[in-house]
C-alpha cells in the first residue's frame, strides 16, 4: 500500500483533524464497550506529544441526518477525557473550527471532539460541501477510523480527497496489515469460525473463505441454512431457503463439518430452557439457539490442530447464558490453541469478553463490516482515497 503515514508528516504546532470510529455500543448514556475509544488513544497521544492540536471526528449510531440527543457523543467525550487525563471539549458546530484554520490560532495539546457527524445528512451522502469543510478543519487530515473505512462518506472518503495533507493513522494501518497478513499467507491449516444470524449478511465472506480456508466451522443462525440444504428440519429458526444451494456449493468447496447436535427452545426468552436435540429431532415449533455439546467438542478438536484461526460471529444466542455454552467452548478452544488467532466483529468481541478470553486472542480487530470487507479481499474506499491522494500529492 502506497500511503502517507502520520509519522512522516510534520504536525508540530499544527491542528490535526483525526477521523476516528467512536461508534461504540451504548445502553442509554453508558458505554458498554470502550475498545474502539481505547484503540485510538495512542494516535491521539502521538499527536499531542508532537505539539499538535487535535480535533476528533466520529459518528455514533445511525441518526439518519437528524439531530438526536440520544446519539450525542457527549458520553464519549467524558470517557475519553478520563482515558487521556485531560479535558476533551465537545463542539457542536464544525463552523467553530472553520473561521480559525490558520496556524496562528492553533492551541497545541488541546483535544476537541466534533458532535456526531451523522447528525448531518451530507455525511452519509458524501456531500462535497461537508467534505470540503471537514478537510479544512485542520492543517492535516488523519484517517484512523478503521471500523468505518468501508464507507465512502464525507468524512471517510470525500474529506481525504479535499485535504491539503491527508494521511493514514497508526490504528488503520495496524488493522489492515494484521488482517491482510493472515489472509495473504496464513499458517495452515486455516480454520474459519463463522457464526451470526444469517448467511446473507456474510455471503461474500463465506464464498471467499470457501476458496481460502481448509475448514469452515459454521454456527449461529447461519448454520440452519446449511442444515436445511442437507434436508434436516429447522423448525421456527431463522433460515434462508433461497441460499440453500449456495450453502451446498460452499460445503462442496471446502471442509464444512455440520453440527451433529443442537440446543433448542420454544421461544427465545430469558426464562426459556435449552433442550438438547439430535438433528432429525428438531420439531416444527423449535427454535435452534446453540450448537450442542458433541458439536462443540468436535469443533474444539478441529481448532486444536489449526495453524491459523479466523473468528467472526457467535455459535448461538450467547447473550443468554443458557444458550451460550457452545460459543463459550468454541471461544475457549480458540483462546487456548497454538494457532495464530484473529477475531473481529462486535458480537465476537462481546463473546470473548463475556468469557474473559479477550487477552488470549492474538489480534482482535475494532472493525465489524470493515473487517469482513477486508477478509473478502475488497478494497476499502478510505484506503483507495488515501492511496490516490498520496500519488497525486507525493510532496507536502
Ligand atoms: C461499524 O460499527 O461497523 C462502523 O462504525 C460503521 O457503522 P455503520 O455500519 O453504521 O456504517
Amino acid at each position: 500500500m502506497n500511503l502517507r503515514r502520520l509519522e512522516s508528516v510534520d504536525i508540530g504546532g499544527k491542528r490535526v483533524a483525526i477521523r476516528v470510529d467512536f461508534n461504540v455500543p451504548m445502553s442509554g448514556k453508558r458505554i458498554d464497550n470502550d475498545q474502539r475509544i481505547r484503540a485510538c488513544v495512542p494516535t491521539i497521544n502521538q499527536c499531542l506529544n508532537r505539539r499538535a492540536e487535535v480535533v476528533l471526528l466520529s459518528h455514533l449510531g445511525r441518526p439518519k441526518g437528524r439531530l438526536n440527543p440520544d446519539l450525542s457523543l457527549d458520553p464519549v467525550a467524558s470517557h475519553l477525557s478520563k482515558l487521556l487525563d485531560q479535558p476533551v471539549d465537545l463542539v457542536s458546530e464544525r463552523t467553530d473550527f472553520l473561521d480559525s484554520g490558520s496556524t496562528a490560532t492553533v492551541r497545541p495539546r488541546r483535544v476537541s471532539l466534533l458532535e456526531n457527524l451523522r447528525f448531518e445528512a451530507g455525511e452519509e451522502q458524501n456531500d462535497p460541501e461537508l467534505a470540503r469543510d471537514l478537510a479544512s478543519i485542520g492543517d492535516v487530515y488523519v484517517m484512523d477510523a478503521f471500523g468505518t473505512a468501508h464507507r465512502a462518506h464525507a468524512s471517510t472518503f470525500g474529506a481525504i480527497e479535499f485535504s491539503a495533507i491527508a494521511c493514514a493513522g497508526p490504528l488503520l494501518l495496524e488493522e489492515v496489515n494484521s488482517i491482510r497478513r493472515v489472509m495473504d499467507s496464513p499458517k495452515r491449516p486455516l480454520v474459519a469460525v463463522v457464526g451470526g444470524a444469517k448467511i446473507s449478511g456474510k455471503l461474500e465472506v463465506l464464498i471467499r473463505l470457501a476458496e481460502l480456508a481448509d475448514c469452515i466451522l459454521v454456527g449461529g443462525g447461519m448454520a440452519n441454512t446449511f442444515l436445511l440444504a442437507q434436508g434436516y428440519p429447522t423448525g421456527k429458526s431463522i433460515v434462508e431457503p433461497d441460499l440453500a444451494e449456495t450453502a451446498k456449493s460452499i460445503a462442496n468447496a471446502t471442509d464444512v463439518p455440520l453440527p451433529s447436535d443442537l440446543m433448542t427452545c420454544k421461544s427465545v426468552e430469558q426464562s426459556s430452557n435449552a433442550t438438547l436435540k439430535l438433528l432429525h429431532e428438531v420439531c416444527n415449533d423449535d427454535v435452534i439457539v446453540d450448537i450442542g455439546p458433541s458439536t462443540a467438542r468436535e469443533f474444539a478438536m478441529r481448532l486444536r490442530d489449526a495453524g491459523t484461526i479466523l473468528w467472526n460471529g457467535p455459535m448461538g444466542v450467547f447473550e443468554l447464558d443458557q444458550f451460550g455454552e457452545g460459543t463459550r467452548i468454541v471461544a475457549e478452544a480458540i483462546a487456548n490453541s497454538n494457532a495464530y488467532t484473529l477475531g473481529g466483529g462486535g458480537d465476537t468481541i462481546s463473546a470473548l469478553e463475556r468469557n474473559g478470553l479477550r487477552s488470549k486472542i492474538d489480534y482482535v480487530s475494532t472493525g465489524g463490516g470493515a473487517f469482513l470487507n477486508l477478509v473478502e479481499g475488497r478494497k476499502l474506499p478510505s484506503l483507495a482515497a488515501l492511496e490516490r491522494h498520496f500519488s497525486e500529492h507525493p510532496q507536502v
